[in-house]
């Protein structure tokens, strides 16, 4: 990429008497990060030359060689022997200085009514918004994975934790609905998100609109877009909805920093509960046991990056002026990391999720230590009408004979829980035990197998 030395191939060069300085130049230049836009920009480009010609703004002749002209320059880009030229600044003016090469002075009218300005923001919309369904269609991925998974362990018992410890019995299959439900909101909140981008800011031009008769309705739905925006001041400016994408994003990737928390804690050979494939593991270069389950961690990891992308974007807007400014130059690469890293570590978690083997039995003798049944205890003597407080102090203490005499509480005999109350009788030994536990448990949003069966019957409806 070379130096120009008059100005003579800016775009813009009319009223500068001296080059832009070399370093200014690199500087100021995004052609490097932003000629992945490519196909938005000659896709907005098509659309605005059609409506250009409807208007009678261009003839048939011309807009027929524009688009032929963009077209041709979207293969030389695509079998790679387009030149992308750092003087050039950016993926617009590469794209249309390459169009009057091929086309000559024709060329030129294709900015006709427009300015960079509305042509970046239309084609940050159409890159996002097809970047949104891709990562809609993982996101669904993964949430079928998981239902598979959870089918597959419905009634798989395990400890069900608070302050990571032993709190209750739940099932595996219920823990997965968890997850579930976290995609699922992430779900839809990418499908509100796109609600807001899909507007199009195409013929804000520069920031006040154009005096030519344009069609604003037709390039929106040329390029279908809802509408067109009703601010041209504010279409040009705001990258809000970039915004409201990384803050969705780091949202799911929030998510996947917990989901990937518990696969670690999971595969320890303390926990034990489940199986990663070595496919998703690395190993030591200095303990020759080792199976590690990286790619849980990186994801963890790669959620601090997102996260500050999402600060990036917002403090980029913060305190902008009406309206548009070169800062928003700077909403490519955060924007374009955070939608690769988030579509990266979705395929990754799609891929690994049906591939966890749990170790049921681990888990089933887990959840029968740390008195995971002390509350169905309490709950017992309250349906035999002792006050829930007044329970709670009977199982506390109970609790306490059995940490002394190293058991669980369904190890005592009947008349040893007895000397904590005459309430308990032997229909006690159902409350004690996990399966009667998470039985019980059965209404909506509860833990029994039976419920998770509803709530995975109702997810497969939801996502179909
Ligand atoms: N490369 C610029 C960007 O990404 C395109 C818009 C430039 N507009 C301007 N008036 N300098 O925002």
């Amino acid at each position: 990429m070379s130096e120009d030395k008059n100005n003579k191939s800016k775009l813009w060069g009319g009223r500068f008497a001296e080059a832009t300085d070399a370093f200014v130049q690199r500087f100021t230049a995004s052609v490097e990060f932003d000629k992945r836009l490519y196909k938005a920009d000659i896709e907005g480009s098509v659309a605005h030359a059609t409506m250009l010609e409807q208007a009678g703004i261009l003839n048939t002749d011309e807009k027929s060689k524009i688009i032929n002209g963009l077209l041709e320059i979207q293969q030389d880009i695509e079998s790679g022997s387009f030149n992308w030229s750092i003087v050039l600044e950016d993926v617009h003016m590469n794209i249309e200085a390459a169009l009057t090469a091929k086309i000559g002075d024709t060329g030129k009218k294709l900015h006709t009514g427009r300015s960079r300005n509305d042509q970046v923001a239309t084609d940050i919309r159409l890159y996002v918004r097809e970047e949104i369904d891709h990562i809609s269609l993982l996101v669904r991925a993964l949430q079928n994975g998981i239902l598979n998974l959870a089918e597959q362990n419905a009634d798989t018992i395990m400890p069900g934790f608070t302050h990571l410890q032993t709190a209750q019995p739940i099932t595996f299959g219920h823990h997965l609905m968890a997850w579930f439900e976290m995609l699922q909101r992430d779900y839809e909140r990418l499908q509100d998100c796109r609600k807001r981008v899909n507007i199009s800011p195409l013929g804000s031009a520069a920031l006040a609109g154009t005096s030519y008769p344009i069609d604003r309705e037709l390039t929106a739905s040329l390029l279908n877009f809802d509408k067109p925006s009703t601010n041209s001041l504010d279409s040009v400016s705001d990258r809000d909805f970039a915004i409201e994408l990384s803050g969705t994003a780091s949202l799911i990737m929030m998510h996947l920093s917990r989901f990937s928390e518990e696969l670690v804690l999971w595969t320890s050979s303390q926990f034990n509960f489940i199986d990663l494939p070595d496919r998703f593991c690395t190993g030591s270069s200095i303990m020759p046991q080792k199976k590690n389950p990286d790619v849980p961690e990186l994801i963890r990891g790669k959620s601090g990056r997102v996260f500050g992308h999402l600060v990036s974007l917002l403090t980029l807007m913060k305190s902008q002026p009406l309206a548009y400014n070169k800062d928003n130059q700077e909403d490519k690469e955060p924007l374009f990391d955070t939608i690769d890293t988030l579509k990266d570590c979705l395929t990754a978690y799609a891929d690994m999720v049906p591939a966890i083997k749990a170790n049921k039995e681990n888990m089933q003798i887990a959840a029968t230590q740390g008195f995971a049944t002390a509350t169905d205890l309490a709950d017992y003597l309250v349906k035999k009408g002792m006050p829930f407080r007044d329970a709670h102090e009977v199982v506390g203490k109970a609790v306490a004979f059995c940490i002394k005499s190293d058991r669980g509480l369904d190890e005592l005999e009947l008349g040893e829980l007895q000397n904590f109350s005459d309430s308990i009788a032997d229909d006690v030994s159902d409350v004690l035990t996990l399966e009667g536990s998470v039985n019980s448990r059965k209404h909506i949003g509860g833990t029994a197998p039976a419920q998770v069966k509803i709530a995975i019957a109702n997810a497969r409806a939801l996502i179909s």
